[in-house]
């Protein structure tokens, strides 16, 4: 969808992930990202990828934004809503931020840009048949 197409509390959380990518550490890569995150009670939490020397340790924007909404507000509620932003045309949140996402907003929306266009995805779309906690 073209960024007029979203809704505002969509274009809310995007902004919000923008400006949180400025704060982003990439010395590794240069590629900068913001995550917003919002939850059932309303609050949006951001974070940014904080790269390493040594590279392994390196934790996504997605994954920093969603520590920072448990840390508030516990596990519960739910995320329901997560943006990425970067400068580049296209970041879909990688594999390992998608079971994260899946894991404590199964029901969550994430909007991101792919080929210069957001796109408006539900995670389950993102990461079908998710593994979750056995039993
Ligand atoms: N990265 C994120 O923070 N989120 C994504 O969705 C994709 C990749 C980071 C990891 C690394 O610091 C840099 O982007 C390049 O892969």
């Amino acid at each position: 969808v073209a960024d007029d197409e979203l809704t505002a509390a969509d274009r809310d959380l995007v902004a919000a992930a923008r400006g949180v990518s400025g704060r982003a550490y990439v010395p590794a890569s240069g590629f900068a990202v913001g995550c917003a995150v919002r939850t059932g009670s309303g609050r949006t939490f951001v974070g940014c990828n904080v790269e390493n020397a040594s590279y392994g340790l390196t934790i996504c924007a997605e994954r920093a934004a969603i520590t920072a909404a448990v840390a508030a507000e516990g596990p519960r509620p739910l995320i329901t809503a997560v943006a990425v932003h970067t400068d580049s045309a296209t970041c879909s949140p990688c594999g390992a931020c998608r079971q994260v996402i899946a894991e404590l907003g199964p029901e969550a929306v994430v909007v991101y840009r792919r080929d210069g266009r957001f796109v408006r995805r539900s995670i389950a779309e993102l990461l079908p048949d998710a593994f979750t906690f056995p039993g």
